[in-house]
């Protein structure tokens, strides 16, 4: 059975289709392992005047802020802190006056996702020359030329400090938006994986599970012949699996936590999109929970990922079997048998790590959700998201709804 279907596959494929063309340039530069946050004075320009941004406080009781400040101890800098979790146009709105005031040349982002897209956020509209910043995400204007920033990276999660996009969230309007382009990648990114030590378990779950689900809305999809890409996608699912029991039971592990940021890192860097499809409708589906319910983002990929792929598994049964075989050792069955266990195995795997995957589980607040994100998708005119551009508003209804 398995090799029919591995043959039948190919046939098909010589056919139809096969990688797509593509340009990939990541000018990141990478400052991986203990200590590397003192290097960070050799990679900010000298005459840099530096706004160092973070986040709720962590850094002040880590010790990373401490090593931040040594390293920056020659320049000139200025600090804001305060960017929440799902960094807020508000208050980063009060950023922008200190860089236009300041004449801030250079910016630095020491926290985790959050942080380092705020942190974006501002690199673009401190050079934006239109009306109001917000048009950016509200009409998704992509950034040619940001500010120069780097990062500090403190929580293993979002991909951000390798790519150069950026989620902002407006509490006034319950919106959250994506925003980014080549403008927007940091210069250089600090991964040192003892910042994990004092992760709360909450945070690490969100991390393995985000990084999880970047892989799958880059993999899940349908095949184009695209060999390395897809077992560099799976060799990061295999890594996050392996390593989440050790990471999640003691964050001290620096083996367990180095395998851990650098998987997140590579899912989200552009390396495994190069040449082949991506779905991302998960991610547009899970930024209205968090905006409408503040569920932390990661969670709201694990709510939403099961009926997706419930949902649209005609079009993604063969990635989905391939899926199962490969990451999950799943040799019997047909191939809608084999694609239907993969699904299962992704929830039982957000569950392993003590995620709920249900929206009920969060709120008791959910019903009429499914129609609202689907009208707010509508009015968008966001009519079709997905690799193949059929999730429609009304298929999107049908996923929030089978997700309660
Ligand atoms: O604010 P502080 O006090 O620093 O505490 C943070 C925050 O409460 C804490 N934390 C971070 N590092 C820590 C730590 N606590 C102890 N020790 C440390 N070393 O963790 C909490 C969550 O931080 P946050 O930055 O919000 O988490 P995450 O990295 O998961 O970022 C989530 C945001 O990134 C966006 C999400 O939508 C969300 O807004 N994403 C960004 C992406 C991108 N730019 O490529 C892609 C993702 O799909 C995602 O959408
Ligand atoms: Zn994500």
């Amino acid at each position: 059975m398995t090799t029919f279907y591995q043959n039948a596959q190919q046939t098909d494929l010589k056919k139809t289709i096969s990688m797509n063309n593509f340009q990939y340039k990541n000018p990141t530069k990478i400052l991986f392992g203990k200590g590397q946050i003192e290097n960070i004075a050799t990679e900010i320009p000298e005459n840099a005047k530096v706004l160092m941004l973070f986040g709720g406080g962590s850094i002040k009781k880590n010790g990373v802020y401490e090593q931040v400040s040594k390293a920056l101890s020659k320049f000139e800098v200025i600090e804001f802190g305060g960017i929440p979790a799902n960094p807020e146009y508000a208050v980063l709105m009060e950023a922008l006056d200190i860089i236009k005031t300041e004449k801030i040349t250079y910016l630095l982002a020491v926290g985790g996702g959050s942080v380092i897209d705020g942190t974006k956020f501002l690199a673009a509209a401190a050079l934006f020359e239109g009306e109001t910043p917000w048009d950016i995400l509200s009409e998704n204007i992509r950034t040619l030329k940001g500010i120069p920033f780097g990062s500090v990276l403190t929580l293993p999660a979002t991909g951000s400090e390798m790519n150069s996009g950026a989620v902002i969230t407006r509490a006034e309007t319950k919106e959250k938006f994506a925003m980014g382009g080549p403008g927007l990648f940091p210069q250089f990114s600090v991964l040192d994986p003892e910042v994990v030590k004092s992760i709360p378990q909450r945070q690490i779950a969100n991390g393995l599970a985000d990084a999880f689900t970047h892989v799958l809305e880059q993999y899940m999809t349908y095949s184009v012949d695209a060999k390395i890409q897809d077992r560099f996608a799976e060799s990061i699912l295999l890594t996050l699996i392996e390593v989440a029991p050790a990471i999640l039971k003691d964050t001290s592990d620096y083996k367990a936590a180095s395998n851990f940021m650098w998987s997140c890192t590579m899912a989200l860097n552009g390396l495994i999109q190069q040449g082949v499809p991506s779905d991302w409708a998960v991610h547009m589906m899970g930024h209205e929970l968090t905006a409408l319910f503040g569920i932390d983002h990661a969670r709201t990929l694990a709510i939403i990922a099961e009926s997706h792929y419930k949902v649209n598994f005609d079009d993604k049964k063969d990635k989905l079997a391939q899926y199962a075989e490969r990451v999950w050792n799943v040799t019997e069955g047909t191939k809608e048998e084999k694609a239907l266990a993969g699904i299962e195995k992704t929830t039982e795997f957000f569950q392993s790590l003590g995620i709920k995957t249900k929206l009920s589980e969060y709120t008791e607040d959910y019903k009429g959700t499914a129609q609202l994100i689907s009208k707010r998708f509508e009015e968008r005119g966001w009519k079709g998201l997905g690799e193949h551009g059929k999730v429609t508003p009304k298929s999107v209804e049908k996923i929030v709804e089978m997700s309660y």
